[in-house]
């Protein structure tokens, strides 16, 4: 079912509350990679052009429901300055007083990022009162938080109960291409499943398991299957309570499930740390598995080789740090060279690809990483869901 964009409805002289997704990957208050910021520069410049007052809203971090400071939205607001070439104001807070004042100082064409909303415990409880306070900040809510569409947040879904509510241009752009090219993807498909989210993928892993040819497994994920198939991996990040998860996925996947059968190893989690490339059933105790090794990417590369459609979300190793990036890198080459339709997904992931240079090389560059497996899975995204139908 088509939804209703900001195209559809009147937004001058209106405020617009504005859920975008700046889940930037961030360093010591830098940002690592911008794409979320400049993706939804098209739905901004589009309602400051046609005399909206945009009311910004995001998460940041899994605060939990606490201010941290280093989860503040300030080192945002500067970036989506120089992107905008205009000013962008900001409120200590995304309701109660301090927004309401400063959203009353709006005036058309002007935008405002509120504070990071995940501040609030009651935004991921989807606290009805919340979002009802959210709501009275704005005539109209707007979503194009593609890369949040899978949570049933107040502020992706509960806002949207009691306001017009439509898609921007940047989720409809998403949708477009997703309904388009992976609702009935061209067979083979197969699927990289990478990062280190662990026991938010498994449940998606699983339920991927109908839908794809072929499954690789990276990243800290591959740590726990590995664990699970008997595997020693030294002081490698698993997540214990979900070996039995990961047996049962092994169990049911058989031959289309590929998992690391040589590693690169570290001696300490750090971007300097001594490093060697091990066979997956050799990691010494005292040593822990940072990225896939070439063994591992050239198998992939075979297995993928007659897929006709590959999706790609988290990284193979620990690709922050660059001599733990050298698996991701090879797998983002495979697949810029590949002929299938590629199409990425998830901040770290799309950033990689940035990087390499090679995001052309690629069909579809998503800013969306759980919402985009979600998706996949052909589950209804509540954030979507919620909007007003065509
Ligand atoms: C993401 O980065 O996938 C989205 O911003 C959602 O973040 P979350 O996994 O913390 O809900």
């Amino acid at each position: 079912m088509r939804k209703k964009t900001v195209r559809d409805i009147d937004v001058r002289d209106k405020r617009v509350l504005l859920r975008v997704d700046f889940n930037v990957p961030m360093e010591d208050g830098r940002i690592l990679d911008d794409l979320r910021l400049t993706a939804a520069l098209p739905t901004i410049d589009y309602l400051r052009e046609y005399g909206a007052k945009v009311i910004l809203c995001s998460h940041f971090g899994r605060p939990k429901g606490q201010v941290v400071e280093s989860l503040r939205l300030a080192p945002i607001a500067a970036r989506l300055r120089e992107l905008l070439g205009a000013d962008v104001a900001t409120a200590n807070d995304c309701v109660g007083p301090e927004a309401e004042a400063a959203v009353g100082e709006l005036t058309p064409g002007d935008v405002l990022l509120l504070e990071n909303v995940r501040f609030h415990p009651e935004e991921e409880a989807n606290d009805p009162a919340f979002a009802k306070q959210l709501a009275s900040l704005a005539d109209v809510y707007v979503n194009d938080a593609f890369g949040t569409a899978h949570r049933a947040h107040a502020s992706t879904e509960g806002v949207a109960r009691h306001l017009p509510a439509v898609a921007g241009l940047l989720m409809e752009r998403e949708l477009d291409y997703l309904n388009r090219v992976v609702s009935v993807p061209e067979r083979p498909l197969g699927a990289i499943i990478g990062g280190a989210k662990i026991s938010d993928k498994m449940l998606c892993v699983r339920n991927l398991l109908s839908v794809v040819n072929v499954l690789v497994i990276g990243g800290g994920m591959a740590n726990t299957f590995l664990k699970a198939s008997g595997l020693h991996v030294g002081g490698s990040l698993v997540e214990d309570d979900q070996l039995e998860a990961a047996s049962s996925i092994m169990a049911d996947a058989g031959s289309s499930l590929y998992l690391p059968t040589d590693v690169v190893i570290a001696d300490a989690f750090d971007a300097d740390a001594n490093a060697q490339t091990v066979l997956a059933d050799a990691v010494p105790d005292g040593w822990r598995i940072m990225d896939a090794g070439p063994e591992s990417v050239a198998a992939y590369t075979v297995a993928l080789a007659n897929c006709k459609t590959i999706v790609w979300n988290g990284p193979l190793g620990v690709a922050e740090f660059p001599q733990f990036a050298k698996g991701s890198e090879a797998i983002a080459r495979t697949l810029a060279a590949h002929s299938a339709t590629t199409i990425v997904g998830g901040g770290e992931s799309a950033a990689l690809v940035r990087e390499t240079g090679l995001t052309d090389q690629f069909d579809h560059v998503s800013t969306g990483g759980g919402a985009f497996l979600e998706f996949l899975e052909g589950k209804e995204l509540p954030g979507v869901a919620v909007l007003l139908d065509a």
